[in-house]
């Protein structure tokens, strides 16, 4: 029996939402866009390499139950996400770095299953540290379009949830040490490198790469209080130590705070495979 439920999202965003949903924060909205730009291509690569681990190598019944609905719920990330990103390429945002990406996915696609599912992992802790970000500060969404709060939340909701399941998977099919911590430290530079030229791109889009108040969001978004940089270092240096697990970083209660508060923006479609 699975421990992860599959959520339909009442959320319809056929009717668009502002160029600047995120409270007016130009450089805020911009990162997150380019955030969800990256999502269909990305979780179909998650969704992919847990599919192709070897089923015997998960003889545990609870984990193959729950690469199931690890699966249903990144499928679902999906289809919202797809509709956000329509709804940018209406306003004018292209994702720009989607053939590049594509042809990355390609070659790791032909890499050895355990690669794969190391990659998937370290990806995965990335999307758990900014899941736990935004359920821990919900002030980080303050101002945003009703809508868009709400796809944020659940989205990281689900992300905490389901936040081990690739990693268990990896260490059930034999993973070890070094590859994961290997493949960490190279997704680590993509994910910078890759959601900071996204979000220039952005920026330029909207004319408002060159805006002192631009930058003054950003180093705010990262460098103060509470910033992003601050809440990243802790779990993301602890993802190198030899006896990491997700769960170490215990926030269950966050998450089903946050599920048990809204669970009129979303239907629980149940467990796919209890
Ligand atoms: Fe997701
Ligand atoms: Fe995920």
């Amino acid at each position: 029996m699975s421990t992860l439920t599959v959520r339909k999202l009442n959320v319809d965003l056929s009717s668009g939402f502002a160029r600047h949903w995120l409270g007016g924060d130009v450089y805020r909205t911009a990162f997150m866009n380019a955030l969800s730009m990256s999502f269909p291509l990305g979780e179909q690569m998650f969704i992919d390499s847990v599919r192709a681990a070897p089923l015997d190598a998960i003889p545990d019944p609870a984990l193959r139950a729950e690469v199931k609905d690890f699966v249903g719920q990144e499928a679902s990330h999906r289809f919202v996400h797809q509709q956000y990103n329509a709804e940018l390429a209406r306003q004018g945002f292209g994702y720009t770095l989607e053939a590049e990406i594509r042809a990355r996915i390609e070659l790791v696609s032909k890499l050895p299953a355990l690669d794969r599912l190391a990659i998937t992992c370290a990806f995965e802790h990335y999307t758990a540290m900014l899941a736990d970000y935004v359920l821990r500060h919900p002030e980080w969404l303050d101002g945003a379009d009703p809508q868009m709060r709400t796809l944020w939340s659940w989205h990281a909701a689900e992300e905490s949830e389901h936040k081990a399941v690739a990693f268990d998977v990896y260490r059930a099919a034999g993973g070890g040490y070094r590859k994961r911590v290997l493949w960490y430290l190279h997704v680590s530079l993509i994910f910078f490198w890759d959601s900071g030229r996204q979000t220039m791109h952005n920026l330029r889009r909207d004319r408002a790469a060159w805006r002192w108040s631009t930058w003054a969001s950003a180093a705010r978004a990262w460098f103060g209080r509470k910033g992003l940089a601050w809440h990243l270092l802790k779990p993301g240096l602890d993802y190198l130590a030899p006896r990491f697990h997700p769960w170490q970083h215990d926030n269950r209660a966050l998450l089903q705070t946050w599920l048990d508060r809204n669970d009129d923006s979303y239907r629980a479609i149940g467990s796919t495979s209890a």
